[in-house]
């Protein structure tokens, strides 16, 4: 049985073989291609494939067809006399107009090119030039291998496909003019008289062309399975700024102002805005009593005198901590509260094959009545083992805003390695915000969990464009 398509095909094939493009119409090459490879699949065509060259101009051709051949510009100058001497022909025309017009017939004599033959050599010429303006019907062997060899045209080979028509196909054309219409599309009025129509068969081990579909980036897949893991355990995720105020970025946090974080080399200051001004100068001046003399917290602070300007200078965002300490800032007056954010932070780094200046971290923040340590360790081990860690491992760590600290690592390829921190905010931090309860606080590397996940060699790969990469990269 045949669907309408082939009929029409087929009535347009005879017992003569017919190429595969002149039966387009309106079609598209690739829908003809197909009816043709079903009928032969069918055996209602026989099909046969020829290779055909096509040639093209070259560059040179190009420029020669407009310009005109060497050998014409040196035959025109010597079409009355006959004759000329080399030294007066133009040197950039020399050398090619002495092997063609010698091979169409001119003689070299004593230091002068000399054509007998006029005709002769004109027609050798004009077969050239011919041949240059008709490229896409070239027929001469010899000319064709002539402007090959003078890179004036290019060939190109492809495959054309003919098709004709067989005893079969002529029997099931004519089944199909009695029998009516093959359906192809299943309508209402279809279905209620289906006894009344003949259905397209399907083969589904018919052969069809690949799709790629767009596709999330591989670092983007990470990322949004990393948010569902603490979307799951009840966190609000928040967002926050590239360009911060030291101040959120490390006075909040009791990072000293003459912390070595905070030197050139390691931050990226800002010239415009090259100042953030603080807002809330009742919470400055609390985190400034912290920083010089622990205020009324029993700590004695970093024994130094803070400077608001110093702590108004503007940065890229060095650690999104920044975020965690901003939205703790806010919640303060909550019993509770727990949150985390996912997004690109910014330091001095030389790259190298685990480190680039831009990178990207997962920090989360969780306050609540009995916080605590264990349930810090608890909350990165589900997070790792969602995320297909199952071995991790937490070791005594230092972070100016934590006590205790902990380093993350985790087990994998038989090494450790160190995924992020983690800890409870100082009463040094908590104390300025008028948070009595624990705060667990944590900040981890993402690129490094996605170069273990796609097994990369350097952190780099995750940031070319590389499409084919893209497309074919699996999780692990
Ligand atoms: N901000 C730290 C870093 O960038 C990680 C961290 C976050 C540590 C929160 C403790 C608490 O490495």
């Amino acid at each position: 049985m045949i669907s309408e398509g082939e009929a029409k095909l087929l009535e347009k094939l005879g017992d003569k073989w017919v190429n595969a493009r002149e039966l387009l119409g309106k079609k598209d090459i690739s829908v003809v291609m197909s009816t043709i490879s079903w009928l032969e699949k069918k055996s209602l065509v026989e099909v046969k494939d020829n290779l055909i060259k096509n040639y093209s101009l070259t560059e040179e051709g190009k420029r020669y067809l407009n310009e005109g051949l060497p050998e014409r510009r040196v035959f025109d100058m010597i079409k009355e006399t006959g004759r000329i001497r080399i030294r007066d022909v133009p040197p950039d025309a020399l050398k090619i107009s002495i092997i063609w017009l010698k091979k169409f017939g001119a003689k070299i004599e004593n230091g002068a090119i000399i054509i007998e033959d006029k005709k002769r050599v004109n027609e050798g010429i004009r077969e050239h030039e011919e041949a240059l303006k008709h490229v896409k019907n070239l027929k001469e062997k010899e000319v064709i291998k002539n402007l090959l060899r003078r890179g004036l045209i290019k060939e190109r080979e492809s495959v054309e496909r003919f098709a004709k028509i067989n005893n079969k196909g002529s029997e099931a054309l004519k089944d199909y003019k009695e029998k009516g219409k093959i359906v192809t599309k299943i309508t209402k009025e279809v279905i209620e008289r289906w006894q009344d129509y003949h259905f397209k068969e399907y083969d589904v081990k018919m052969p069809v062309r690949g799709t790629s579909f767009g596709r999330k980036h591989p670092l983007r897949i990470i990322i949004d399975e990393i948010r569902e893991i603490f979307f799951s355990m009840g966190f609000e995720e928040i967002r926050g700024n590239f360009v911060e105020s030291s101040f959120w970025d490390m006075d909040a946090l009791f990072v000293p102002q003459q912390h070595p974080a905070r030197d050139l080399q390691d931050t990226f200051y800002l010239k415009r805005p090259s100042k953030i001004k603080i807002d809330n100068k009742e919470y400055a001046k609390r985190v400034k009593l912290i920083h010089e003399d622990g205020g009324d917290t029993g700590s004695k602070g970093w024994q130094y005198e803070w400077s608001y300007e110093e702590a108004e200078r503007a940065l890229l965002r060095t650690h999104t901590t920044v975020s965690s300490i901003r939205y703790a800032y806010k919640n303060r007056e909550k019993e509770s509260f727990k949150a985390f954010t996912i997004g690109r932070i910014f330091r001095r780094e030389n790259p190298d094959p685990t480190h680039l200046p831009e990178f990207t971290q997962i920090d989360g923040v969780l306050s609540e009545k009995d916080a605590s340590l264990a349930m810090l360790i608890g909350i990165l081990k589900h997070f790792y083992a969602e995320m297909g860690f199952k071995n991790i491992r937490v070791k005594p760590s230092y972070f100016p805003y934590t006590e205790p600290s902990l380093e993350v690592d985790v087990y994998y390829d038989g090494n450790w390695l160190e995924l992020g921190g983690s800890g409870v905010f100082r009463s040094e931090v908590t104390h300025p915000l008028g948070i009595i309860n624990p705060v667990l606080a944590w900040g981890l590397g993402v690129e490094r969990l996605a170069m273990l996940r796609y097994d990369l060699k350097t952190i780099k790969e995750l940031y070319v464009s590389d499409i084919e990469w893209i497309k074919s990269c699996k999780l692990i």
